[in-house]
């Protein structure tokens, strides 16, 4: 039997997109990447300079497209959309966004795709609820990077912190993917032993960790005033949630997903683990948070329906 061939179509070739199409070069993910922005110019030069690289990784077609590629696609990935300028918050992207998630959803439902797409532009959770509105898609098939790139800076931070391994802290950052989030501490664990243990052995405070928190919320304007823009982080987390899909691996990811009554939140895409395979969201992971916690959440989940309320809900 033939193998399915796995293709994506990446709409938003910055310095989001690019960074994801070359982790996908990296690590052999997907047969056929097609490549579509209003700037054709340089999706055309991205697949010439991206196919060089295939040669010493993985074999793989790269090109530059159109929405009519998304006919057969199985991911569309949507990292188009203005980036926040210094002082800039993601909610203030709303207006502008929104209009251009619109300019696309139009024409890739028009091609006729009928797959999964997942979205990164920013305010991402507003984002992923409109693509969901625009698309008439089932909601576990639209989903977006949520708090993938949170979590990542979460465990960076807590594996220096207590000398492990990021990849072995396991702590969330859940809500907005935005100033509301909020880290999941009273359950996190590393090597199943609660971080509350590891806190208290370190001599943090319960305010060390809220400050961890809070460098964590804030590393974005860190890093956009540094540098103007962050890319490397969420390719390389989008890159994950896209082997998740194509090898079905059920695996436990965070990332913003629809929530239908889980955690007492209704009608909203916010961040929080979810186990991701070739349907996309096949589980909403619910925890029992503390009080202090789902209050966070509620408060979060409230932020992100008023902005949906106001731009298009
Ligand atoms: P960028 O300016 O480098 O790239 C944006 C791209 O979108 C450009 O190539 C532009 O031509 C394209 N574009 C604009 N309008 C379009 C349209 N109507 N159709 C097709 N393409 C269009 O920006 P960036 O740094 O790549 O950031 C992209 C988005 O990703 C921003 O909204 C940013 O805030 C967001 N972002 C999200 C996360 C996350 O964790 N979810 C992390 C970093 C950045
Ligand atoms: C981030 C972007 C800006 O790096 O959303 O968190």
């Amino acid at each position: 039997m033939a193998q399915h061939h796995q293709k994506v179509v990446l709409v938003g070739d910055g310095a989001v997109g690019s960074s994801y199409a070359f982790a996908l070069a990296q690590q052999g993910i997907a047969e056929e990447l097609v490549i579509v922005d209003v700037a054709k110019e340089r999706t055309q030069g991205d697949a010439l300079d991206l196919e060089d690289a295939t040669p010493w990784t993985f074999n793989k077609q790269i090109r530059s497209g159109e929405y009519s590629d998304a006919a057969d696609a199985d991911l569309v990935v949507i990292t188009a959309g203005a980036p926040q300028k210094p002082g800039e918050t993601r909610l203030d992207l709303v207006d502008k966004n929104l209009k251009i998630m619109q300019s696309i959803i139009t024409p890739l439902m028009a091609s006729g795709f009928d797959g999964i797409i997942l979205v990164a532009a920013n305010p991402v959770d507003i984002l992923t609820m409109a693509a969901q509105r625009f698309s008439g898609l089932p909601k576990n098939r639209v989903f977006g990077s949520g708090t993938s790139l949170d979590t990542a800076r979460l465990r960076v931070a807590l594996g220096h912190k207590f000398g492990v391994a990021p990849a072995d802290v396991n702590a969330y950052i859940l809500g907005e993917h935005g100033d509301s989030e909020f880290a999941n501490f009273d359950e996190a664990t590393i090597g199943g032993r609660p971080i509350l243990d590891w806190a208290k052995e370190a001599g943090l405070s319960e305010q060390d960790l809220e400050d961890i928190l809070y460098k964590t919320a804030h590393k974005a304007y860190d890093i956009i005033n540094l540098k103007g823009a962050t890319f490397y982080g969420i390719g390389t987390a989008l890159a994950r949630i896209t082997r998740a899909i194509f090898r079905d691996e059920k695996a436990v990811l965070p990332v913003g997903a629809y929530m239908d009554g889980q955690y007492g939140l209704r009608d909203v895409y916010i961040g929080t683990p979810a186990v991701i395979g070739a349907n996309g969201v096949e589980m909403v992971i619910e925890t029992t948070l503390s009080a202090r916690e789902q209050a966070r959440f509620d408060k979060s989940a409230q932020t992100l329906q008023e902005v949906a309320n106001d731009g298009f809900a």
